[in-house]
């Protein structure tokens, strides 16, 4: 009797990680072959429209490099961006004086999900900056971030 009531509720508990662990990208090739050249097409859902926009409008002076884009394509990934963009689990992505972050790592989700990575770990050879997602996550191209599909590279 009382197994029967515990293994539900323990089920549902040990579900809960298996949803929030995965942000899988919609699909769109133009999205994928564009913003998946140079890093990972990272999941929208991670930064709200805002930064989307902002990322979107500064493509020419891109953290350090050009990554313009002829102005159909621009709209159509700034439009896809847009309506995938935010959810519950990262809310406003904004800085305190509300000006939108443009970097997911700056965002307090990010911070929060990796507040036990040390930071000498992100400037390693084999993982060079925290942009490089899928050096720790090596089935982040399918949208998996789960903590068994982490390996921290030496
Ligand atoms: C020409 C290469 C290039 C292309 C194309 C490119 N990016 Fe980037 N992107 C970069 C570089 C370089 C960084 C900085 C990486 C770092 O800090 O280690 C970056 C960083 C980012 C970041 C911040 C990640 C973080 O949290 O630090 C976002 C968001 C981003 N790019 C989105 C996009 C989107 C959207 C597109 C498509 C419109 C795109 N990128 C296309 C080179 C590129
Ligand atoms: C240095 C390795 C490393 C890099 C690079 C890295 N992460 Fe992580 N990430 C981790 C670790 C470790 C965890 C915590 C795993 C755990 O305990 O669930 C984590 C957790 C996460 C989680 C939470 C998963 C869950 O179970 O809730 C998400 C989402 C995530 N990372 C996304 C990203 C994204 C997006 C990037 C790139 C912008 C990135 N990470 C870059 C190591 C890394």
């Amino acid at each position: 009797m009382r197994l029967q009531l515990v293994l539900p509720a323990l089920l549902a508990a040990l579900s809960l990680p298996a949803h929030a662990d995965r942000l899988p990208v919609p699909a769109n090739p133009l999205y994928i072959e564009e913003c998946g050249a140079c890093h990972l097409a990272y999941p929208p859902q991670l930064l709200d429209a805002h930064s989307w926009l902002h990322v979107m409008n500064g493509l020419p002076k891109h953290f350090g490099t050009d990554a313009s884009l002829d102005d159909a394509r621009r709209t159509a990934i700034a439009d896809f961006l847009g309506a995938n963009a935010g959810s519950r689990k990262t809310g406003v992505t904004a800085d305190a004086k509300g000006q939108p972050l443009l970097r997911i790592r700056d965002t307090a989700y990010f911070q929060r999900k990796h507040r036990e990575v040390a930071s000498a770990v992100w400037t390693r050879a084999s993982i060079k900056s925290p942009a490089n997602c899928a050096a720790c996550h090596v089935k982040a191209a399918a949208g998996d971030y789960s903590e068994r599909s982490v390996t921290i590279p030496k």
